[in-house]
């Protein structure tokens, strides 16, 4: 099994994150940028991904990431995943952006669904301070958000709870 970390990150700290989680991960997971990536078609060739995605272009109603990831958003829908585990993780700043707050892990969460992905690893909305949030669906964040800018100190905690949650979710699949 393999699982793929894809992250994309215009000020380095999303690959931050993605460095630290799969070290979390004990090295069960491969890194891989999505600038390296040629086509929506890339996502197919995984067994189980976790997808870490900045959210940037504040206000605006779609590609709200302003990253790699906004040229594969519309071509995810039309690709077949059917029920592999995929997870959003997300970079905001719930401080300075809370009406927005990490807005585009929902872009990633619709497409790779819309996909047929199984989609894993919501997080309740409980300790986090925010206005409001696209990525809420169902009264839970749809993946895991991280705010580097105003929690940086939370970081290590939120992710190591997570990474527990998706070995149980993916059920043997990070192992
Ligand atoms: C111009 C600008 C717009 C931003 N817009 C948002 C936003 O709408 N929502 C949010 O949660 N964070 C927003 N942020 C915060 C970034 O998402 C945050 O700094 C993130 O960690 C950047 O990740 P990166 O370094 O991987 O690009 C914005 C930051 C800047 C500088």
């Amino acid at each position: 099994m393999t699982l793929t970390i894809f992250y994309a990150s215009t000020t380095g700290k999303t690959e931050d994150v993605a460095q630290r989680l799969a070290t979390l991960l004990g090295g069960n997971a491969d890194l891989r940028d999505v600038d390296s990536l040629s086509s929506a078609e890339d996502f197919c060739g995984v067994d189980a991904m976790i997808c870490c995605v900045p959210t940037w272009n504040t206000g605006a109603d779609s590609l709200r990431s302003g990253t790699a990831w906004d040229t594969y958003v519309e071509d995810i829908p039309e690709i077949s995943l059917a029920g592999k585990p995929v997870a959003i993780l997300g970079l905001g700043d719930s401080s300075s952006y809370s009406d927005y707050f990490c807005d585009a892990m929902e872009e990633l969460y619709s497409a790779f669904q819309a996909a047929g992905a199984r989609m894993v690893g919501s997080v309740p909305i409980d300790g986090y301070t925010f206005n409001a949030s696209k990525s809420v669906v169902n009264g839970r964040f749809c993946g895991l958000p991280i705010d580097e800018d105003t929690e940086p100190d939370l970081t290590d905690e939120r992710l190591s709870a997570w990474a527990r949650h998706l070995q149980q979710e993916m059920a043997g699949q990070l192992s």
